[in-house]
């Protein structure tokens, strides 16, 4: 019996399936400098474009001149928009449902807007030719306020919306106005607002940063003029979504596009959206006949592509005088720049914002999001977060703990009192959502515990006793964040992109000799999908993980599937890998009765193989039934081992953390250390905690960076005064502190394998964390809350406001 024992567990081991710290597989070709990313991509004939790009904020384009580029030796062509405009290219459609030009026609509308595109033998040649290119502006004044887009008298950016009185998203009033959003219940807030004990009102500002992947965007478009196939490279987190907006621009068949991920370097929500550079490339290839490379720099990528967050929440939260929350309202001015590009299913043009109730059950609440157009890049994508959760998140735990200080209550007693207890999953949110499962209060202890938090406050007590008494120029905050994200978009009744549905989808192969392909619509751009989805594979369907190869990102042989961002991959493609799993396992175990001349109900599953219920030696493995799908298949049924599954999730997934935050500020330098971080995340089912791990400092690190030094600054002008990485602050190991991460596990209900996703996870609960810290260090100084980035010089301006600082 004990042998039998064994043998189960040395099998189950040997599979690597959930659970299993399995080593990232795609790792030996990355360490080994073997990865396959768009810019190694090399095609005889290869032409590269360049762009001309507005140094203004806001022009008039009076004219363009390309017949000096054109002269330049090497120079294939210069596009401008008049010769887009006979193709009606000259505009693109935006996920957003807005429209963006592809190039400038008349105006520009930010710095660093796509005015020309120029095709040379090389990318010197054509960056040469870029100078050439001679483009008279007439400057206008610039509107870089989101807070007075609006005002009256402010005059309308865009020429192509000028009195339209309705947009993609409902009624304009304004020709700067986009949308209006509106969600809960208005009467009911105000009534609780206006009979609370206590409201605290404050102004959150989430800053414009930037997701900032370390490659930029690019591709290669290769038109063959003979069989009218167009091949398209690129570093696309949605190939599929992709070949279905490129085949309705450009008229070519979907069955004709082919669109292909290679390794992608970071996405971070940067290479959701479709960028002119992907239709100039096409367009060029289509003109010149050979393929076409694009590959933007970094300042390109920080002044053109997507942008994050420029959400400006003004907030009210109330409570009863013990601190039961009792409303919650936000009212926000949501900046989109000079185009709505936003990345967000359509019904939600302010994403899943209306998480902003958090991990709290607050009975009533009320949310007004109001978009609006400025001189700034287009983009307000999910950067390393499901749409807006990140902003929703900060802006929650940032009012709670405003609230705690109103009623001198400790910022962890007030969450504890007012967390949705486990006992009231699936929790029905007051502004709509159905959260799956969590246990709350289990993760706040624990987390409180593994930091000591007593003890924590005790020393920030001595600490503030000793700096009043000028012993020390330091001083201590400590910042709790606990935050709820939602994860995993669909179900396709509520979530579509451009119309197309959010499901995924999952097909595998079983070869004959029992080892296995599984092809998803989701792609990886570091992940890991390649190991941890053999994993949930290896577990459904009995064949180790080594054994099975995990392919994403080609439209020509993947299933179709809406991509990876907002950690929906293992909500949503995972879920369909299990459930194709299932599929396989399913007629595996009609093939096995077969050939042990048995019932299919008298057989059960053992890690790897099928048993005779009661006579456990009569078995078939997993390797011997792949062999017979070959061979020896019950009469009527296929030959073959393989299944599909596209999956559409009945609910979304609901991951949550406890974090906790101590900081030591330098009142006179400004200079803010990060002591501690601990990170305890739930993520329901683990399938690899070493790859979990390696999300979570990644998620860390970027959480990092914004609450301490990122914000993309423009000036009165519009010009960007932060468009590259010496003035743009990207963490490196030299300012990351050691992060401690930890674990509850509280499966999801409704997923076949009950995981939830994870990779979002540490940037929506970092950020607060960290700011929650920083504000707390001068609380007991009569500092309700100062806006982010937490960088040196601000935090000492901080200091400075509270005549705490010497020099
Ligand atoms: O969509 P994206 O891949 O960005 O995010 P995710 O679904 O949260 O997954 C990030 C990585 O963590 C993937 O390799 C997942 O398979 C892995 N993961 C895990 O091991 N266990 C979980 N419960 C969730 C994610």
């Amino acid at each position: 019996m004990s042998a039998e024992i064994e043998s189960t567990e040395a099998r189950t081991q040997k599979l690597e399936g959930l659970g299993a710290k399995r080593k990232r597989v795609e790792d030996v070709r990355f360490t080994q400098g073997k990865g396959n990313y768009v810019d190694d991509l090399k095609f005889p004939g290869m032409v590269f474009g360049d762009f001309v790009r507005s140094p203004y904020g806001h022009a008039r384009v009076k004219s363009i001149n390309t017949e000096a580029a054109l002269k330049l030796p090497g120079v294939k062509a210069v596009l401008t928009a008049a010769d887009l405009k006979p193709l009606k290219l000259d505009f693109m459609p935006t996920l957003a449902g807005d429209v963006q030009a592809v190039l400038a026609g008349d105006k520009v509308l930010f710095q660093g807007q796509e005015v020309a595109f120029v095709v040379a033998e090389d990318r010197y040649i054509a960056a040469d030719a870029v100078d050439l290119v001679e483009v008279e502006y007439e400057g206008l004044t610039a509107q870089v306020d989101p807070n007075h887009a609006m005002d009256v008298g402010a005059p309308g950016l865009r020429d192509d919306l000028q009195g339209k009185t309705s947009g993609a998203h409902g009624p304009r009033k304004h020709d700067n106005h986009i949308f209006t959003w509106e969600v809960g219940d208005a009467e009911g807030t105000d009534r609780a607002l206006k009979q609370a004990d206590v409201v605290a009102k404050e102004l959150i500002v989430y800053q414009r940063v930037h997701p900032c992947p370390l490659e930029t965007c690019g591709c290669v478009a290769s038109m063959d003029k003979v069989d009218g196939h167009l091949t398209v490279w690129g570093t696309f987190q949605a190939p599929h979504a992709v070949r279905t907006v490129a085949s309705l621009i450009s008229g070519i068949p979907e069955h004709k596009i082919r669109i292909i991920s290679p390794d992608i370097g970071g996405g971070f929500g940067n290479k959701v959206g479709v960028y002119p550079g992907y239709i100039c490339s096409i367009v060029a290839s289509i003109v010149l006949g050979v393929p076409v490379k694009w590959v933007e720099d970094r300042m390109e990528n920080l002044q053109s592509t997507a942008f994050a967050r420029d959400y400006h929440m003004t907030g009210e939260i109330s409570a009863t005088k013990d601190g039961r929350i009792t409303a919650l309202r936000c009212n926000m001015i949501a900046d989109h720049g000079a185009f709505d590009a936003c990345a967000d299913p359509t019904k939600y043009p302010a994403g899943f914002f209306s998480i902003c109730t958090g991990s709290y059950d607050i009975p009533v609440a009320h949310v007004v999001v109001d978009g609006v157009y400025t001189n700034k890049a287009p983009g307000g994508v999910a950067y390393r977060c499901s749409f807006r959760v990140t902003e929703a998140s900060y802006f929650i735990e940032r009012m709670v703990d405003i609230l705690a200080r109103k009623l001198n209550m400790d910022p962890a007693e007030i969450r504890r009192k007012n967390l949705i207890r486990k006992e009231q999953f699936p929790y029905h949110s007051a502004l709509g959502w159905e959260y799956d499962s969590g246990d709350y209060h289990t993760a706040l202890d624990k987390a409180l515990k593994a930091v000591d938090y007593a003890d924590l406050r005790e020393e920030q007590k001595r600490n503030r006793e000793a700096f009043a008494r000028g012993e020390t120029r330091k001083l201590m905050g400590i910042g709790i964040s606990f935050f709820t994200e939602i994860v995993g978009a669909g179900p396709i009744k509520n979530c579509d992109i451009l119309g197309l549905g959010m499901f995924d989808s999952c097909e595998i192969r079983v070869h004959p000799t029992g080892s296995a392909i599984a092809r998803l619509g989701t792609i990886s751009q570091g992940q890991g999908h390649a190991t941890t989805f053999a994993q949930i594979l290896a577990s459904e369907i009995g064949i180790p993980a080594a054994n099975i190869t995990v392919e994403e990102g080609d439209t020509d042989t993947a299933p179709y599937g809406l991509g990876t961002y907002g950690s929906r991959s293992t909500p949503v493609a995972g879920a369909a890998t299990a459930m194709a799993g299932r599929k396989i396992r399913a007629k595996a175990q009609m093939i096995a009765a077969y050939l042990l001349e048995v019932h299919d109900d008298d057989l059960e599953w053992d890690v790897d193989r099928f048993r005779v219920k009661g006579v456990p030696e009569r078995q078939k493995t997993m390797t011997e039934i792949a062999f017979a799908a070959y061979n020896k298949v019950p009469p009527g049924m296929e030959p073959g081992l393989e299944a599909v599954s596209y999956y559409d999730p009945p609910n979304m997934t609901y991951p949550f953390g406890a974090y906790v935050c101590v900081v030591d500020i330098d009142v006179d330098t400004g200079v803010t250390e990060i002591r501690r971080f601990y990170a305890l995340d739930d993520c329901g089912t683990r399938i690899n905690p070493t790859i979990i791990e390696g999300q979570v400092h990644g998620g860390l690190t970027e959480a990092l960076g914004i609450a301490m030094g990122q914000e993309m600054a423009y000036d009165e002008l519009g010009n960007l005064k932060n468009a590259s990485l010496l003035d743009y602050f990207l963490p490196t190991a030299v300012e990351t502190p050691v992060w401690e991460t930890d674990y509850t596990t509280t499966p999801s209900p409704h997923h076949p394998i009950g995981a939830k996703g994870v990779g979002e996870s540490p940037n929506v609960g970092g950020v607060s964390a960290i700011s929650n810290a920083v504000n707390d260090a001068f609380a007991h100084l009569g500092l309700t809350h100062t806006q982010m980035p937490h960088d040196h010089w601000r935090v000492w301006k901080t200091a400075e406001r509270l005549n705490l600082t010497t020099v």
